[in-house]
């Protein structure tokens, strides 16, 4: 079979991340690549706040200056846009337009506002239009989605999720230390763990949020509590104010009525359940993370012909809108 033909834009700490992955899986052909900077294209790109292991190498793949350029000349079918926030709106409708399937990488946009223009912007198009948001692909978050969804230790009562890290002081120019352009940490870091509460429980009856402003760097730590209405209360806990050297970590705890599930990244991968019948079990089949899951899901929607419905970029609006009422509860507290 003919493999779909991607071009990567944006080859920064996640573009390494996804040409890795792209590498490793060799479900697709990357015939084309797009960075600002030499550096960047000629291989020697940024770290950032994961390991990037892998083939990252370029021989045979065409470059670009600029996504618009590979947009306008390049040889594909997909683009992954892995170019920092506030220029994804402009670059995924571009893409849509040249007919291209766009997996744009989370968040979809710096606001609500944003996300319901792309989603108007992109509807009707026949082309698959997925966003990264990984978690819905990283396996001890699957797991415990398939658990919760089906019921197998009965509702959950309350649950919490958390995500720190050092500051990301490997962002090209910057941009992630300016609230303008990157929406700071409570946008680029708690989206993740936003998108996948309203991927479990849906919108909250109520939200409650306080938050730690850093100057121009907007909201550096966030923790919100989100109340349902019949269901579970949740809190979420993000932020990137950790002084170095100072890890990054995720995790969450799901209680429900008769198990508790605990992920915790520091420790290790697995997920694991504490069962109420008094069996303690790892599950160990949770290696690995979710980008591999996640392209290998986009380019089967696109082999098939289908529309993701996995991380689409409507449910990506209903995050950011999530976001934007965090940063209107804490904006009310004078924040
Ligand atoms: N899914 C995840 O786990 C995850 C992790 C990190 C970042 N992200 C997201 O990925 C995006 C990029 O983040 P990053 O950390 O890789 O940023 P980065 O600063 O490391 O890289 C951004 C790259 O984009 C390039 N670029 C800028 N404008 C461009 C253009 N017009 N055409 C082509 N290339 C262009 C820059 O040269 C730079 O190399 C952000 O939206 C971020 O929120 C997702």
């Amino acid at each position: 079979m003919t493999k779909t033909k991607v071009g990567l834009i944006g080859l920064g700490f996640i573009g390494r991340m996804h040409l890795a992955t792209l590498r490793r899986g060799g479900l697709a052909e990357l015939t084309a690549v797009a960075d600002k900077e030499p550096e960047n294209l000629a291989g020697r790109g940024a770290a950032g706040n994961l390991e990037v292991s892998g083939d990252t190498s370029l021989d045979g793949v065409a470059t670009y200056a600029s996504g618009e350029a590979l947009l306008a000349e390049a040889d594909v079918d997909a683009v992954i846009v892995a170019v920092p926030t506030y220029l994804h709106k402009d670059l995924a409708i571009a893409a849509i337009k040249a007919g291209k399937h766009v997996l744009c990488e989370k968040p979809l946009a710096l606001s609500g506002e944003e996300g319901r223009a792309i989603c108007e912007a992109i509807a009707g198009s026949d082309r698959a239009f997925m966003v990264g948001h990984c978690l819905r692909f990283w396996p001890a978050y699957m797991k415990a989605a398939e658990f919760v969804r089906q019921g197998t230790y009965g509702a959950v009562r309350h649950a919490h999720f958390i995500r720190t890290s050092p500051k990301p002081a490997w962002a090209w120019q910057g941009w992630l230390m300016d609230e303008r352009l990157s929406g700071g940490a409570i946008l680029d870091l708690h989206v993740h763990d936003v998108d996948f509460v309203n991927y479990l429980f849906g919108r909250p009856k109520s939200i409650e949020a306080v938050g730690v402003r850093n100057g121009k760097e907007g909201i550096e730590q966030a923790n919100a509590l989100y109340q349902y209405a019949d269901g579970p209360v949740v809190t979420i806990e993000g932020g990137w104010g950790h002084p170095a050297p100072y890890p990054f970590r995720m995790g969450f705890r799901i209680v429900c009525e008769k198990a508790t599930l605990v992920f915790e990244s520091s420790v290790d991968m697995n997920l694991r359940v504490y069962d109420a019948n008094g069996a303690t079990e790892a599950l160990d089949n949770c290696e690995g993370d979710g980008y591999a899951g996640e392209q290998a899901y986009f380019l089967d929607c696109i082999a098939r012909g289908e529309a993701p419905t996995n991380g689409t970029a409507q449910s990506s609006t209903e995050a950011l809108e999530l976001v934007d009422w965090e940063r209107a509860v804490i904006a009310e507290r004078g924040i």
